[in-house]
């Protein structure tokens, strides 16, 4: 039996960059909840490929997951993915902007071309799909955006500067969009994850040095897994976050609550 406060039954959530990774599995979850899922990312094939995958993983429930193809740094594109969401369902629930990209190298290495790419994805992209949407959002008075930013929201890895940057402006973006839509009925929040082992990070977790330094880091003493997002997102989309919004939750096992050190026992 569902609980209603829990309930994103029905809803109309668009999920960016749904393809792999954490998007496709926050998709999954509100798919199995009975959400229509909109799923978006910039290869056709594999973004049908996914929404095969999310309907058959979802049984009984017939879930609704519709691909859409869309670059989120090509501006005419995230136009066109808006206008079809709308024309499609009539209105959009929720918003998941979980579109991102990164590039390491030592902060003088970063070509001007490095540094549009991430910029492009990951702030510019971000934006340009929360106005887009939050326009139709104010229209209906009432919406939900959710962020995906990351740790480096608070604290900056080394040898990422562009995709640190990135994610505090997204931050900042989450609370600036709080502020200014909270009167229109939209709330915006972000997840920080933490260490979470997808195609994006996979080969730097399978380094020993690095692994053991993320587990003993965190205190709940392992990576993450992209479904642990599910729940976090789930209840932002909820109505148990209705009176939540502008804040940004670290979904990071406890590595940004404090400092693990060395301390004998
Ligand atoms: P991933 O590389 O597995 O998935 C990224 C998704 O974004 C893919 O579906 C990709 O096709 C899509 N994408 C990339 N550029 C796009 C564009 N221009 N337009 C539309 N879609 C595009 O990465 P992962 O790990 O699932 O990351 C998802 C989000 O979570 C990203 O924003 C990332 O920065 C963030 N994040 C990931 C962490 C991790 O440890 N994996 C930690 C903190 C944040």
């Amino acid at each position: 039996m569902s609980d209603p406060l829990f309930s994103v039954e029905d809803q109309v959530v668009l999920v960016s960059g749904a393809s792999r990774g954490i998007g496709k599995a926050i998709a999954r979850g509100f798919a199995a909840r009975s959400a229509r899922v909109v799923i978006t990312g910039r290869d056709p094939a594999a973004l049908q490929q996914t929404a095969q995958e999310l309907e058959i993983s979802a049984g009984d429930t017939k879930p609704t997951v519709v691909p859409l193809p869309c670059d989120v740094a090509n501006e005419r594109q995230t136009d066109e993915l808006t206008e079809q969401v709308l024309s499609r369902f009539g209105r959009i629930d929720t918003l998941i902007n979980c579109a991102g990209v990164n590039r390491r190298k030592p902060a003088e290495q970063f070509t001007e071309e490095d540094y549009d790419f991430v910029m492009d994805v990951n702030l510019k992209g971000a934006f340009r799909l929360s106005q887009k949407i939050g326009k139709a959002m104010i229209r209906q008075r009432s919406g939900c955006q959710i962020n995906i930013s990351s740790l480096n929201n608070d604290r900056p890895l080394k040898n990422v500067v562009p995709y640190a940057m990135s994610k505090s402006a997204m931050g900042q973006m989450t609370r600036a969009l709080a502020m200014e839509w909270g009167p229109h009925g939209i709330r915006v929040n972000a997840l920080a994850p933490g260490f979470i082992l997808t195609d994006l990070t996979r080969r730097l977790w399978s380094d020993e040095t690095m692994e053991e330094w993320g587990r003993s880091n965190t205190p709940l003493g392992r990576l993450g897994q992209s479904e642990d997002l599910i729940g976090t997102a789930l209840f932002l989309a909820s109505p148990a976050a209705a009176f939540l919004t502008g804040q940004i939750l670290y979904v990071d096992g406890g590595f940004t609550a404090g400092w693990a050190w060395p301390i004998p026992e």
